[in-house]
């Protein structure tokens, strides 16, 4: 049910800027033909399959066998692996020159702990970018008003649920998290932030804030 409503919102087209703004980067940093690239919660495979259009060779991990399906049917040029990326056991130690994370870390109970795993799969100097979506304006405490303005009553850590019921994040919930929390944990992990960045929405018929917020680092140690 989950895995089915989550395909059509990709084919909807609602995913697509944490995808441009990925692909945008790894073109600015030349990290994409034959690069080695791990797909870190690839979901349905998208970001996959387009990073893999455009010459990289990619893993997409990612619990959801139901997603996996998904994935499987949309190419065989990605390799997929059903495994949990706050381990990643499944892959060997520096073996990669990039991880890409879409709209994931939201998801997982330990966000250090997918840092950590996705530190140790990377090669020396090796690329890790991620997009969250975006914790100022995205979160339980914060409310559109209607006129293009938002109120935010509050900004901690916690697991929420959207209200009602039957849409992705009434039913799985996501983890909120302070700015600050994932920067200093993406650096104390032991990462250098080359930028962050705060992408247009492609939707501005709610407000014109920013829907995404994503770093892009280097494993310096
Ligand atoms: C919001 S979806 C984003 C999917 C994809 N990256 C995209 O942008 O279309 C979050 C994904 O994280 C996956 N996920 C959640 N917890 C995970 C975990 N511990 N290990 C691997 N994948 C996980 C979910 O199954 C889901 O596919």
């Amino acid at each position: 049910m989950f895995a089915e409503q989550y395909n059509a919102m990709v084919v909807s087209g609602r995913s697509d800027s944490a995808y441009q703004y990925i692909l945008e980067q790894l073109e600015r940093l030349d990290a994409l033909q034959d690069k080695r690239i791990c797909d870190v919660g690839c979901g349905q495979g998208e970001l996959s399959y387009r990073l893999s259009g455009r010459g990289a060779h990619v893993t997409g991990v990612d619990l959801s066998g139901k997603l996996l399906e998904f994935a499987k049917r949309k190419t065989e040029a990605v390799t997929w692996i059903q495994d949990d990326a706050m381990t990643l056991s499944q892959l060997p130690s520096g073996s990669y020159d990039v991880a890409v994370s879409s709209v994931m870390l939201v998801d997982v109970p330990d966000h250090l702990a997918v840092f950590q795993s996705v530190h140790r799969i990377l090669k020396p100097d090796g690329i890790m970018i991620w997009a969250i979506t975006h914790p100022c304006f995205q979160s339980p405490f914060s409310s559109p008003l209607g006129d293009g303005a938002r109120i935010v009553k509050d900004y901690v850590e916690q697991f929420w649920k959207s209200e009602g019921s039957g849409t992705i994040r009434s039913t799985l919930g996501a983890y909120h998290r302070p700015l600050a929390q994932y920067l200093n944990d993406f650096i104390a992990t032991g990462f250098s932030i080359l930028r962050v960045d705060e992408p247009a929405r492609l939707d501005t018929s709610v407000d014109n804030l920013p829907l995404l917020f994503a770093a892009v680092g280097r494993k310096i140690s």
